[in-house]
């Protein structure tokens, strides 16, 4: 009854509006959409669109309108102490949504409901991060054709990714779907055919195997971003460091760290890259470290953390005395190979800073805690 009631005062509202105000945005919203928002507002206890008088859905906070359509709805930090199952049906009377974001809304219960927004078909960013979303990503998510950045990080989703989601059609550029309860074996040819990819996060899934070397697989995306860390990489290959990081000419930032990679630092595999922030820390790496790799002039290499590891010249990368000066003439190395890089060293838990060669003098580099 009350229902009724309030979308018909609604409805009234609107006929108002478009009637008498010719500059209201009255027809920019339908009835239906404008009743779909207080749908929402009512769900959330009132948390969203607050301060809304109902009318004008332009000046409803979080609604965002440009040529005469609500583009893109931004709802963010409900309070923790609800939890709030969204009724997708709503956002999808939006047709020409292009982005929503749903960040930190407590929303519960599983994502089937979302798979709905594939009809909307210039949708491309969905954020859902920070939410209490459980049970798998469904495929048919997938099929939300427009979709280039798709968020899902800081849920309790467990299983795997579904491949449908990375076909030759995705558009996804950027994903993140990190600090979630992902498991199983992820082979990393799921995202061969994705080309446009350039930012992707699986970090902190625990359980969750990922497998870079086999099948074998020929990357068609150029990455910029690459976070792995807190995985487990592959297993089945003897921890090794990924191969497929020599064909990523744009990558500039990399994390594989908390892994249990082995081997040395695999200089050839970085050679073609332009990676500004290298972290590897806590991994299994061994042998002496090696500047050789970033021995270029051209190289961008900002920051580089090996800390954690078994690089043998640092003896466990305990600093002891004797060490430190060690270091020190590693970052006069490392400031003869980057003539004119900041770069930032990290070993155990001291931070080694190298200066732009403008400014050094003899004392070159310093250890910071
Ligand atoms: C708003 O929610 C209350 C209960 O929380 C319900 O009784 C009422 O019908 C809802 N109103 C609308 C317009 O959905
Ligand atoms: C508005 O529409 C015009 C023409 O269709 C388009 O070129 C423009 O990008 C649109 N503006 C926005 C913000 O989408
Ligand atoms: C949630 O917390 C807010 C303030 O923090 C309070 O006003 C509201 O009544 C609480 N809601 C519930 C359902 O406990
Ligand atoms: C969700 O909204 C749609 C459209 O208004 C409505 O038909 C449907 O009954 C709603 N579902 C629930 C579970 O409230
Ligand atoms: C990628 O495309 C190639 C060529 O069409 C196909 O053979 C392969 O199975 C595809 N891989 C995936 C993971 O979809
Ligand atoms: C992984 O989880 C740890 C501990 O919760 C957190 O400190 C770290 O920032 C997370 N890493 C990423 C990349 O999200
Ligand atoms: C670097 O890139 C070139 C051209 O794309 C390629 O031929 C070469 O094999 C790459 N080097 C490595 C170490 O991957
Ligand atoms: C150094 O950079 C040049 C130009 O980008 C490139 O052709 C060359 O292969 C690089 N050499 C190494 C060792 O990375
Ligand atoms: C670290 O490397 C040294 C020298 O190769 C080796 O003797 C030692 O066992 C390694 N330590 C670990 C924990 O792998």
């Amino acid at each position: 009854m009350m229902k009724t009631s309030l979308a018909f005062i609604v409805f009234l509202l609107w006929v108002v509006a478009i009637t008498f105000s010719p500059l209201a945005c009255g027809d920019v919203c339908s009835k239906e959409q404008t009743r779909a928002l207080l749908e929402i507002r009512n769900s959330t206890n009132g948390f969203a669109f607050a301060g809304w008088d109902g009318r004008d859905c332009c000046l409803a906070p979080g609604i965002w309108c440009a040529n005469g359509t609500v583009m893109r709805i931004d709802l963010v930090e409900a309070p923790s102490n609800i939890t709030w199952y969204p009724n997708v049906t709503l956002f999808i009377l939006f047709d020409d949504l292009e982005g929503l974001n749903l960040n930190n809304m407590q929303i519960g219960g599983g994502l089937e409901p979302f798979c709905q927004l594939k009809r909307l078909k210039r949708l491309s960013f969905l954020d859902l991060d920070y939410n209490r979303l459980d049970g798998i990503i469904p495929s048919c998510l997938g099929m939300i054709e427009n979709i280039e950045g798709f968020f899902l990080s800081n849920n309790r989703l467990y299983g795997n990714l579904p491949p449908s989601m990375f076909s030759k059609q995705s558009k996804i550029a950027d994903f993140d779907v990190s600090n979630n309860q992902l498991d199983g074996v992820l082979s990393f040819s799921t995202f061969a055919n994705a080309s446009r990819l350039r930012y992707l996060d699986l970090s902190n899934n625990t359980d969750l195997e990922i497998e870079t070397e086999s099948p074998s697989w020929v990357p068609t995306f150029q990455l910029n971003t690459l976070i792995l860390a807190n995985c487990i990489l592959n297993k089945k290959n003897g921890h090794v460091f990924p191969s497929f990081i020599s064909s990523q000419v744009y990558l500039n930032w990399l994390d594989l760290s908390h892994n249990q990679i082995v081997g040395s630092i695999p200089c050839q595999l970085l050679f073609n890259t332009s990676i500004r922030v290298l972290s590897m820390t806590s991994n299994k790496i061994d042998g002496s470290l090696s500047f050789g790799c970033f021995a270029n002039q051209t190289s961008s290499l900002r920051s580089f953390d090996i800390s954690d590891n078994n690089v043998t010249e640092l003896s466990n990368n305990k600093l002891s005395g004797t060490i430190q000066r060690s270091l020190t003439r590693n970052g006069i190395r490392g400031l003869e190979i980057f003539p004119h890089a900041l770069i930032t060293l990290h070993f155990g838990r001291r931070v080694l800073q190298t200066l732009p060669t403008r400014t050094i003098t003899q004392q070159t580099a310093g250890c910071m805690t």
